[in-house]
């Protein structure tokens, strides 16, 4: 594709689509970012690229994002992890008017490609019963019993993309991802996924001093998780591809929480006393990806190691947690400046629209 063609990309203030933003702006593309969120709440945020904030379950929200729009790649949702989805299932089946107003704005707008990012959460849950899972394969997705609220909504918007590629010829490529973690992520406020909650978790143990955690679950339940880069390498060599048939952009190597807690413990440096609280979300006890389809396709698959991943994660999320802490106590002197959770709060109090991008350019 020319660099001059716009990309779109949705959900943009989100983690997956800022890292795409960033991505395709260092490769020198042209880029539309949109996201429902103020500026202020956007993880990255980029002066030269083209900044809207809509909500895109309006219909005439998405005709005007896809105006002069080469292709779409669609990240917005509104999601979580376990913590949300599970609480929260008419919220993730809203999310349905987002990829259906968005097929129908790219189909009139001319639209080149549009990739949709679905989920683990589509496969079927009696292939994910045991903690030690058989890898999902693509044809796991059926018979159909995703999720219940996230999943569906998954998997209907990945039937409805199909059909707009096959009756209106509308080229659409869509990625089940496999728990996605890294920086400029969620890393509290109830959406985060396990890897950031147990980063979190970790380091507030060791800056409190309160040597112990809490873990969701009995600590068993497996899961694999992709890193970032990972995700968005392979997310653009899908939507680059001749494959049209949804497919998995996930890790394989397979852990139990446990052994999440572990690798997180050592980077740490720390040991803790679990608390198993069963009672909390759990989802499904093991889920993992076969990436078979995947090599074949692609010639790839995600290769980042956990531990590597983690220990990039860890360091961005003990960061920020300590550099809020220093903005709180410089408030507490100074009488002046709120205590806001990240940097680019603190800037968005009173400047012009154009004056806080700069401040927030990361
Ligand atoms: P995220 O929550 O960080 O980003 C999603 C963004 O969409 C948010 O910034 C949110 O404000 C925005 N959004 C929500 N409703 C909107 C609306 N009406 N209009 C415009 N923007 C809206 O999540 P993420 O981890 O970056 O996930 C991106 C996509 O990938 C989502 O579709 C998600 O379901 C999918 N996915 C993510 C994972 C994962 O582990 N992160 C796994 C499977 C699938
Ligand atoms: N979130 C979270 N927080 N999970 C915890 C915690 C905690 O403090 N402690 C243990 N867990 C356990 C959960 O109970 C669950 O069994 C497992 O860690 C993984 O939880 P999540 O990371 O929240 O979600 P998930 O893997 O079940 O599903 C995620 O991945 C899907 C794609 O594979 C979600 O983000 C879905 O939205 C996503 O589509």
């Amino acid at each position: 594709m020319s660099k001059d063609n716009r990309i779109l990309v949705t959900g943009a203030g989100g983690f997956i689509g800022g890292h795409l933003v960033k991505a395709f702006r260092e490769d020198g593309f042209h880029i539309r970012a949109v996201d429902i969120k103020p500026f202020s709440e956007w993880y990255q945020l980029f002066v030269d690229v083209e900044n809207l904030t809509l909500d895109l379950r309006n219909l005439d929200a998405c005709r005007e994002v896809t105006e002069k729009v080469a292709m779409v790649y669609n990240l917005a949702a509104d999601m979580g992890g376990m913590g949300f989805i599970e609480l929260n299932k008419g919220a993730c089946m809203l999310s349905v008017l987002i990829n259906t107003h968005l097929l129908i704005a790219a189909k009139e707008a001319g639209v080149g490609r549009f990739f949709f990012s679905s989920s683990a959460c589509v496969y079927n849950g009696d292939k994910q019963t045991d903690s030690n899972v058989t890898a999902l394969k693509e044809e796991d997705a059926y018979p159909a019993l995703s999720e219940d609220g996230y999943g569906w909504e998954k998997l209907f918007s990945e039937r409805m993309s199909r059909h707009f590629r096959e009756d209106y010829g509308l080229v659409t490529r869509t990625a089940r991802y496999h728990n996605v973690y890294g920086p400029h992520g969620t890393y509290k406020g109830g959406r985060e996924k396990a890897p950031a909650a147990i980063c979190r978790k970790v380091i507030e143990a060791k800056l409190s001093g309160r040597r112990e955690i809490e873990i969701w679950g009995d600590g068993k339940q497996t899961r694999s998780f992709m890193y970032i880069t990972d995700c968005v390498k392979g997310s653009r060599m899908l939507m680059e591809s001749d494959f049209a048939d949804p497919l998995n952009i996930g890790s394989s190597e397979l852990v139990s929480i446990n052994q999440l807690v572990d690798i997180v413990e050592e980077i740490a440096g720390i040991k803790l006393e679990r608390r198993y609280n069963v009672s909390a979300p759990k989802g499904v006890n093991g889920r993992n990806s076969d990436n078979t389809l995947t090599r074949k396709v692609l010639g790839w698959e995600p290769s980042t190691s956990l531990r590597d991943g983690m220990e990039l994660t860890y360091r961005w999320i003990y960061d920020q947690i300590t550099a809020n802490a220093s903005l709180f106590s410089k408030w507490s002197w100074d009488g002046r400046t709120a205590p806001h959770a990240d940097r680019s709060q603190v800037f968005s109090l009173d400047k012009s629209t154009h004056a806080q991008l700069e401040e927030y350019q990361l």
